[in-house]
C-alpha cells in the first residue's frame, strides 16, 4: 500500500517535469495544475488513499506527497512568469508603432448648408444696414398671433399647426405654444425700440407639417424696416436686391397680393425659376416662378399694440424660410437631408 502510494506519487512529479516543460500558453498550465492539483485531480486522490495508511507510514508518504506537490507549484509559477513574458514580448512586437508611417488625416470642420445660407442672407442685410435680433423658440400666444394682428379664431392658431405647450392655466395671454415663425421678433423688438428700426430676426420655428418639402422644425428669417416714409416702393427695392444678390442678378422678381393679418397689403414674392429659365418645369411646377418670400407693409394695427404711432411712421415686414432657400439654391429636393447628419450630403457645401 505504502509502495503502492509512493510509486504513484514519483510517477506524477516525473510526469509533471516532463509535461510541463512542453507548454506553450497559460491556458494549458492551468488545465494542467487543475488537472494534477484541483480537487479532483490525481494528486489530490493520492492524499486520500493516505488514511488507509498506518500512522507510522502516513507522515512519511504524506511529507513526499508535499514536497511533490510543492515542486510541481514553484515549477507552474516559474512557468507562468516565462509565458508571460513571452506574451507580452509577442504582443509588444505586434503592436510596433512605425513611426515612418503617414499619420491619421483629421478632416476640418465646416459649415452646415442651413448655416451657410442663413448666414449668406444675414450679410445681405448687414450690409443694408440692418442689425440682428433674436427672440425665444417658446413663445406666447400673444407675441406669436394676438399682437400680430391674428383674430382670436384664425385657423393658423389650429392645434394641428401649432405646438401648444401643456399648462394648467389657460389663459390666450399666457398660453405657450413653439413659435411657428419669427414674426413675434417684430412685436418684441418695437416693445423696446421705437423707429427708424432695420432688423432682421433669423431662428428655428416649429410646425405639426412633416413631409419632403415641410418638417417640424425649421428655420426662418424675419425682416422689419419701420422709418418716416417708408413705402411699399421701398418693399420693392429692398426684396428685390435680396433675391438677386442671393439667386443671381439675371432672376426675375415678381410680387404677387397674398394675406397675412399683420400686413397690409400683403404680398408673396416670387423669382423666375433659374432651372428652366421661366419656361416652365418639375422644380417650380410648370409655372416659371418660385415662391421666396412674404411680406407687406406692417399693419396699422400691429404698431399701435407698440405703442408707435401709424400716422408718423411706416414700414414693411418680410419673413423667408432658410431650408426653403437652400433647397432651390442648391437643387435639394429633400428637406429631410439637413437634418441627418450624413457627412457625404453635408460635405458638398
Ligand atoms: N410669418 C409668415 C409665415 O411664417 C411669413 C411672413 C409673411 C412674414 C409676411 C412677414 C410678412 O413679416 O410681412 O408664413
Amino acid at each position: 500500500m505504502k509502495e503502492e502510494l509512493l510509486a504513484k506519487i514519483e510517477a506524477l512529479q516525473k510526469e509533471a517535469v516532463q509535461v510541463l516543460s512542453s507548454f506553450q500558453s497559460i491556458k494549458e498550465l492551468q488545465d494542467y495544475k487543475i488537472h494534477v492539483l484541483g480537487k479532483k485531480g490525481l494528486l489530490t486522490e493520492v492524499l486520500k488513499g493516505l488514511g488507509g495508511l498506518s500512522p507510522e507510514e502516513r507522515p512519511l508518504v504524506g511529507q513526499r506527497a508535499n514536497e511533490v506537490k510543492q515542486t510541481i507549484e514553484s515549477q507552474l509559477i516559474l512557468l507562468q512568469k516565462s509565458l508571460e513574458g513571452k506574451e507580452k514580448e509577442a504582443k509588444f512586437r505586434s503592436q510596433k508603432i512605425d513611426a515612418t508611417l503617414p499619420g491619421l488625416q483629421f478632416g476640418k470642420g465646416f459649415r452646415h448648408p442651413l448655416s451657410l445660407v442663413q448666414k449668406e442672407i444675414e450679410q445681405i442685410f448687414l450690409n443694408l444696414g440692418f442689425s440682428i435680433h433674436e427672440g425665444p423658440d417658446c413663445e406666447s400666444d400673444y407675441y406669436n398671433f394676438g399682437a400680430l394682428n391674428f383674430p382670436p379664431d384664425h385657423p393658423a392658431r389650429e392645434m394641428q399647426d401649432t405646438f401648444y405647450i401643456k399648462s394648467e392655466i389657460r389663459n390666450p395671454k399666457s398660453e405657450l405654444l413653439l413659435r411657428t415663425h419669427t414674426s413675434p421678433v417684430q412685436i418684441r423688438v418695437m416693445e423696446k425700440q421705437k423707429p427708424p428700426l432695420y432688423i432682421i430676426a433669423p431662428g428655428a420655428v416649429y410646425r405639426h407639417d412633416h413631409d419632403v418639402t415641410h418638417s417640424p422644425m425649421f428655420h426662418q428669417v424675419e425682416g422689419l424696416m419701420v422709418d418716416t416714409n417708408i413705402t411699399f416702393g421701398d418693399l420693392k427695392g429692398v426684396l428685390t436686391l435680396f433675391c438677386r444678390t442671393i439667386f443671381g442678378a439675371d432672376r426675375k422678381v415678381r410680387f404677387r397680393p397674398s394675406f397675412f393679418p399683420f400686413v397690409e397689403p400683403g404680398a408673396e414674392v416670387d423669382i423666375s425659376c433659374a432651372l428652366c429659365n421661366g419656361k416652365g418645369c418639375r422644380v417650380c411646377g410648370g409655372d416659371g416662378w418660385l415662391e421666396i418670400l412674404g411680406a407687406g407693409m406692417v399693419h396699422p394695427a400691429v404698431l399701435e399694440e407698440v405703442k408707435i404711432d401709424p400716422k408718423k411712421y411706416s414700414g414693411f415686414a418680410f419673413g423667408m424660410g432658410v431650408e426653403r432657400i437652400a433647397m432651390l439654391k442648391y437643387g435639394i429636393d429633400d428637406i429631410r437631408l439637413f437634418y441627418e447628419s450624413d457627412l457625404r450630403f453635408l460635405e458638398q457645401f
